[in-house]
C-alpha cells in the first residue's frame, strides 16, 4: 500500500517541531510535510499528492479558512483538519463548514496519532475513490425548510431560549447530526459521549447555535425536488426508534453505560447515508428506491449495484470523516450485515441491527441475521427483546 502523504501547515516553527518531534514514531507509515504557510501548503499540494492537511488556523496574510477553502475547492478528497489553541472557539465555528474535524494546541501526541490512524482506516469502510470524493465535500446534511425557519427564528427573537432550540433541532435528522458531531469531536475536550440531542445543544450553547444558524448556514434547507421519494419524516422517526430501541437492548443485555450510549448514538445516525444519496443521486436513488415488485435484494443491496456502496457504508464514511469513534463507525457500517464485520462479540453493532428490524417490522420469526446472532450467543434473547422495544413503543404513544 502506498504511503499516506501528511501536510502540517502552522506559521510557528515551534509548533512544527513539537508535531515532527510527536510524530517521529511514524515516519515510516507515513511520508510527512511540515510548512509555514497556506501559500507553500498550496504550492506543496500542487506538486505532490496529499492525503491530509492538518492546518492552524491564525496565520499571517492567508489564514486556515481560506487554505482550507481552496483545498476544498480543489483537492475534495482531501482530508481536512484543523489544529488551533483553546481560546479560538470562535474561529472553530467559523471554520465549521471546512474542516473535517478541529484538534485543539497543545495537541496530545497520542490523541493526533489516533485521529490520523482513524482516518486513514476509513479507506476499508468505503474504498470507492469517486464516493470518497462526493462524502469528502459535503460540510452540511440537507434539513427540513420549516424546521430550519423556525430554529432561525427563535434565535433571533428577542427572547430567545436554549431550551426551544434544542426541541427544534431534535425533530432534524441533519441538524442532529452536525450538532452531535460538533460536541462528540475532540476539540470540546469532553470526557463523556453524548448522544441526547438536547444536552448537545445545551452544550455548545446559545451563542454558539446563533453562530450557527445565522453566519455559517450550516443548516442546509432541503430542496424538495432533490430529494425525491425520500421520505424525511419518516427517516427521522425510523432514526430516534432504532436509537431507543438500541439503548433498550444494550441496557436488558447489562452492558456498561458508556457502550449504551454509543449504541444509542450509531441507532440514530445508521441510515444517514440516505440523506446523502438522496441529495447527491436523485433521480439515481429514485430509481433503487422504486424498485419494481419483482425484485428480490435489499434496498441497501440494490445501493450497492448501483452506486458501489450502500448507505451504511457512506453514512459511516461521512461520520468518520466528522470524527466519530470507531465502534460507532462499525454499527453504521455493518447495521444491515453485520456477520461481515469484524466483531464477534455482543455491542453497539447488533443492538442496532436489530434495533433497525424491529422498527422496520419484518415479519415476526424474521430476527435479524440469526447466523450472526448464533455466533455471537445471543439468539434465544431476541425474542424477548423484541417484546421490550414493542412495549417500549406503547408505552411512547
Ligand atoms: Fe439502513
Ligand atoms: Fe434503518
Amino acid at each position: 500500500m502506498d504511503k499516506k502523504h501528511l501536510l502540517f501547515v502552522d506559521d510557528e516553527p515551534m509548533v512544527l517541531k513539537g508535531l515532527q518531534r510527536s510524530l517521529r514514531s511514524m515516519r515510516h507509515d507515513w511520508e510527512m510535510t511540515f510548512v509555514n504557510s497556506g501559500a507553500e501548503a498550496l504550492a506543496v499540494m500542487c506538486a505532490q499528492a496529499v492525503d491530509v492537511v492538518v492546518s492552524d488556523m491564525r496565520m499571517p496574510e492567508m489564514d486556515g479558512a481560506q487554505l482550507l477553502e481552496c483545498v476544498k475547492q480543489d483537492y475534495p478528497q482531501v482530508v481536512r483538519i484543523i489544529l488551533s489553541g483553546q481560546l479560538d472557539r470562535e474561529m472553530i465555528l467559523k471554520s465549521v463548514r471546512l474542516a473535517h474535524q478541529h484538534l485543539s494546541k497543545p495537541c496530545d501526541a497520542v490523541l493526533l496519532k489516533d485521529a490520523l490512524a482513524k482516518t486513514f482506516a476509513l479507506n476499508d469502510i468505503l474504498a470507492h475513490a469517486g464516493l470518497k470524493k462526493i462524502v469528502a465535500g459535503i460540510d452540511a446534511l440537507p434539513s427540513m425548510p420549516t424546521i430550519c425557519m423556525e430554529v432561525m427564528e427563535e434565535v433571533q427573537s428577542a427572547d430567545a431560549s436554549i431550551q426551544k432550540v434544542a426541541d427544534i433541532i431534535a425533530r432534524d435528522l441533519g441538524m442532529a447530526a452536525k450538532i452531535l458531531q460538533m460536541v462528540n469531536s475532540a476539540f470540546f475536550g469532553l470526557c463523556r459521549r453524548v448522544g441526547d440531542i438536547r444536552d448537545a445543544v445545551k452544550l455548545l450553547g446559545l451563542d454558539a447555535i446563533k453562530a450557527l444558524v445565522l453566519s455559517v448556514n450550516v443548516f442546509a434547507a432541503f430542496e424538495k425536488e432533490k430529494l425525491g421519494l425520500l421520505d424525511f419524516e419518516g427517516l427521522w422517526q425510523h432514526s430516534l426508534a432504532t436509537g431507543g430501541f438500541a439503548r433498550h437492548i444494550m441496557r436488558a443485555a447489562g452492558q456498561p453505560r458508556d457502550e449504551v450510549d454509543a449504541a444509542f448514538l450509531a441507532g440514530m445516525l445508521h441510515d444517514i447515508g440516505k440523506l446523502i444519496l438522496a441529495v447527491n443521486f436523485g433521480s439515481e436513488y429514485q430509481k433503487v428506491i422504486q424498485a419494481p415488485g419483482s425484485e428480490t435484494r435489499a434496498e441497501w443491496e440494490r445501493e450497492q449495484a448501483a452506486f458501489g456502496a450502500s448507505h451504511a457504508e457512506i453514512g459511516a464514511y461521512l461520520m468518520g470523516l466528522w470524527g466519530l469513534e470507531t465502534a460507532l463507525l462499525a454499527a453504521i457500517a455493518f447495521h444491515h450485515n453485520p456477520g461481515q464485520s469484524q466483531i464477534g462479540e455482543f455491542g453497539p453493532l447488533a443492538a442496532v441491527h436489530l434495533a433497525d428490524v424491529f422498527d422496520r417490522q419484518t415479519p415476526a420469526g424474521e430476527g435479524g441475521d440469526v447466523d450472526y446472532l448464533n455466533t455471537i450467543g445471543v439468539q434465544q434473547r431476541v425474542a424477548e427483546w423484541r417484546q421490550g422495544c414493542a412495549d417500549l413503543e406503547g408505552e411512547n404513544q
